[in-house]
């Protein structure tokens, strides 16, 4: 069967608090009549449509990881009857998506849940989940002919933002808190030829220096509040889905900073569910960094079981995961609708919480970023608490690759992490993870003794 082109062009816009229809983005992804979020909606999508076909598209996805077109090996472009159309010619992709699923039986182990299973988005281009959006953002700022692109960022946004422009042959310009994010996503957006200004604030003030700049120059604006980064973002729940053969798991969790991914993957489940490519969904939960999350309070503090809370507070952020240190998520509503939809949980942990699951995700032989690690210290709890089961498949999602933050990573196996904060003694708990550098002399005898020593403490 072949998928006809035109179901694409049904993606139409929509204002997520009032409903509003507009033909085009303004400059900050705003509604122009009450200044919420806009989505993506596709009313083409009913029964009469080629994609009610599913059996058909799953077969024309997979047909397509054999082919050689740039399009049909992005693990992004591959999924396009489900996204917006953009025309092949303004495409900027580097092959993202198609990121393994693995099974980590030491992390398994740990929490009681049998079947364990990481999605490792780290193992994108540029080595977070950001690419996947990325790609098609900045494919629509291709297409509208911008020259700059620009973002707020805690690193990661930054680095495949910058990627993207550099392959799309447009500047970028990246916003960065000053000292707040690692030298390694630093140094990714230097490389690939960014504009880069790190400024005397942190994550939430730049994003404010942002909003500002783009209602004043012509900038394209590539955070997600840009609908165009969700769409790219929802295929990474498409080709979990895929790679799980299409049988959903019981729980997916995600770690909740700006809340752009959570939300995605979450309307990702939804459509899905809606075209019949699964006949279930998945409780998708969100975990945040005890010094980063106001997402948690909204929810369990203001909004109570319901989730209908009465306000939202930002705050003043603060957690060595820094990829997730943000006060002020911009898609905190659309996130709120995804755990109503879907029936997850928020959960929030520590930062020797996160330091001991980052290890434990090392130790299966794949790591992680510091941030991506909430989701193995929140499924912990989501355990001790009974909302998961030992028995149910549980899927984390991995944001990004181990090598983004290895000062985290040597401070903690030195011992380094928390000494002189107030959590120094408490850290002495995680310390059965440590592996620290042996310095010896060079001679055979001194390697030989650590070898003997190592097995008898192994
Ligand atoms: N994990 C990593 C590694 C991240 O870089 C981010 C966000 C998140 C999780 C949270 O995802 O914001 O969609 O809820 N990083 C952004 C950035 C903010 O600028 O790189 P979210």
């Amino acid at each position: 069967m072949s998928i006809a082109q035109n179901t694409e062009t049904a993606a139409k816009l929509r204002c997520i608090a009032c409903g509003a229809t507009p033909d085009s983005t303004g400059q900050d992804f705003r509604c122009t009549a009450c200044g919420d979020l806009l989505e993506f909606f596709f009313p083409g999508w009913n029964f009469d449509s080629p994609l009610s076909d599913s059996a058909s598209l799953k077969s024309l996805w997979l047909n397509r990881r054999t082919s050689s077109h740039a399009l049909d090996q992005s693990g992004v472009w591959r999924f396009r009857e489900l996204l917006p159309h953009i025309p092949a010619e303004h495409v900027i992709t580097l092959r993202e998506g198609n990121t393994p699923l693995y099974r980590v039986p030491r992390c398994a182990r740990a929490t009681g849940v049998e079947n364990l299973y990481a999605k490792h988005q780290g193992m994108n281009p540029t080595a977070s989940f950001k690419d996947t959006g990325m790609t098609f953002a900045a494919s629509a700022a291709h297409q509208s002919g911008f020259r700059w692109v620009a973002c707020a960022s805690t690193g990661n946004t930054s680095a495949s933002m910058a990627a993207y422009a550099a392959r799309g042959n447009m500047h970028s310009l990246v916003l960065i808190p000053e000292g707040k994010i690692s030298w390694g996503k630093l140094s990714q957006s230097l490389d690939y030829g960014a504009l880069t200004c790190q400024l005397r604030t942190d994550f939430d003030g730049c994003v404010q220096i942002l909003n500002d700049l783009v209602r004043q120059k012509p900038v394209y604006l590539l955070n997600s509040v840009n609908p165009y980064r969700i769409e790219g973002q929802k295929t990474a729940a498409i080709e979990l889905m895929e790679q799980l053969a299409w049988e959903p798991p019981d729980h997916i969790i995600v770690p909740g900073g700006n809340l752009g991914n959570s939300s995605a993957i979450g309307k990702a489940l939804v459509e899905m569910r809606e075209l019949k490519l699964i006949s279930r969904l998945p409780k998708l939960s969100i975990i945040q960094a005890h010094g980063a999350n106001p997402f948690y309070r909204c929810v369990r503090e203001l909004g109570g079981k319901k989730l209908e809370p009465k306000k939202f507070e930002p705050m003043t952020a603060d957690t060595l995961a820094t990829a997730i240190r943000i006060g002020n998520p911009a898609s905190w509503k659309k996130a709120l609708r995804v755990l109503r939809a879907t029936g997850g949980e928020v959960e929030e942990v520590t930062e020797i919480e996160i330091a001991a699951a980052k290890a434990e995700i090392g130790a299966d032989g794949i790591g992680c970023e510091p941030a991506s690690a909430v989701t193995l210290a929140g499924l912990k709890k989501l355990r001790r608490s009974g909302f998961v089961k030992p028995a149910e498949t549980v899927v984390l999602i991995l944001t990004g690759h181990a090598l983004k933050d290895p000062d985290f990573t040597i401070k903690f196996h030195r011992g380094d992490l928390f000494a002189g904060t107030p959590d120094a003694t408490e850290a002495a708990q995680a310390k059965y993870l440590q592996r620290a550098p042996v310095v010896l002399d060079a001679n055979l005898g001194a390697v030989i003794a650590a070898l003997d020593a190592a097995e008898r403490n192994s």
